[in-house]
């Protein structure tokens, strides 16, 4: 537990304390028929997290919490490997692989260090996993490390303006004024607990990703569809209607590194291909 920075090993005593509150969650996720995404559940149809052939493909879910991501993408054909920081979030995660037949590799660790060979995977997902809290610098470097050229990796996670709206005040919900800066934000604490999150200005991140060799293929600002409901206190459908609550980040790996370092490229992807 050591080796782990700050951060990792404060998340990891949260999560370990929080794991119960999230089976039930879990166990309707991993038995639904189709994937629905984020704190609103909107349907794969609207966001489309998922590429549309996953059939034989290698996939990686960083914070894979109780994995029914890993389910779906196993399901679709895919090998799935979900790493994830929190032994109690495993242990639903070994459940629900039991009930359902369905195995997967769970990985214990942090998802800024992945104990992966570089250009394993062809597509990389996170929902509030790695996205989350990890540190912007760590994680989406080690996320770029482990795709095949032109793999891809999707990830949703808060909006960055709902963080600038929402007060430091438990279950208090965004607020349609702005409360802290813009610039400077990272890393971010709450005072109800002692968990830490990440969090990156627009043009911050543009810049990381296109540094770690992403190309970005989508922004999508979510708007939840009319009627959509959550358990979570943070932001009401009003506000998420108004503006965008949550947000899907989807990018590619350059294929430039194919004739750079010999890997082959992701799956579904011609090495002539413009990336
Ligand atoms: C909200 S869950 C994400 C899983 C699922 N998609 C969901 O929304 O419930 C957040 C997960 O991120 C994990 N996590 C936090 N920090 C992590 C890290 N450094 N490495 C890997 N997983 C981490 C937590 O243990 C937790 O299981």
């Amino acid at each position: 537990m050591s080796e782990l920075p700050d951060h990792a090993r404060r998340n990891r005593a949260e999560w370990d304390a929080r794991a119960t509150d999230y089976v039930t969650a879990g166990r309707e996720q991993w038995a639904a028929a189709d994937p629905s995404w984020g704190v609103w559940s909107v349907p794969e149809s609207q966001l489309r997290m998922l590429p549309d052939d996953l059939d034989g493909c290698d996939a990686i879910e960083l914070g894979c919490g109780t994995g029914y991501v890993s389910a779906w993408l196993v399901r679709r054909g895919a090998r799935s490997v979900g790493i994830d920081n929190s032994q109690a979030q495993l242990q639903t995660a070994r459940d629900l692989q039991r009930e359902h037949g369905i195995d997967f590799e769970l990985l214990h660790g942090n998802a800024e260090k992945v104990p992966y060979p570089d250009a394993s995977f062809d597509f990389a997902i996170s929902e509030y996993g790695a996205s989350l809290w990890c540190d912007p610098y760590a994680w989406i470097p080690e996320a770029a490390r482990l795709l095949r050229p032109g793999g891809r990796l999707h990830f949703l996670v808060n909006a960055a303006l709902h963080m600038l709206c929402l007060p430091d005040v438990e279950d208090a919900p965004a607020s349609d004024r702005l409360l802290r800066p813009y610039f400077g934000m990272h890393r971010m604490e709450w005072s109800d607990d002692d968990s830490v999150e990440f969090h990156l200005p627009h043009g911050e991140l543009i810049a990381l990703l296109h540094s770690s060799g992403f190309q970005i293929e989508e922004l999508v600002e979510v708007r939840p569809p009319e009627g959509s409901t959550t358990s979570y206190p943070f932001c009401t459908l009003e506000w998420a209607r108004s503006w965008p609550c949550e947000e899907v980040w989807k990018v590619r790996k350059e294929l430039a590194s194919v004739d750079e370092d010999g890997s082959r490229p992701a799956c579904g992807v011609e090495a002539s291909e413009d990336v």
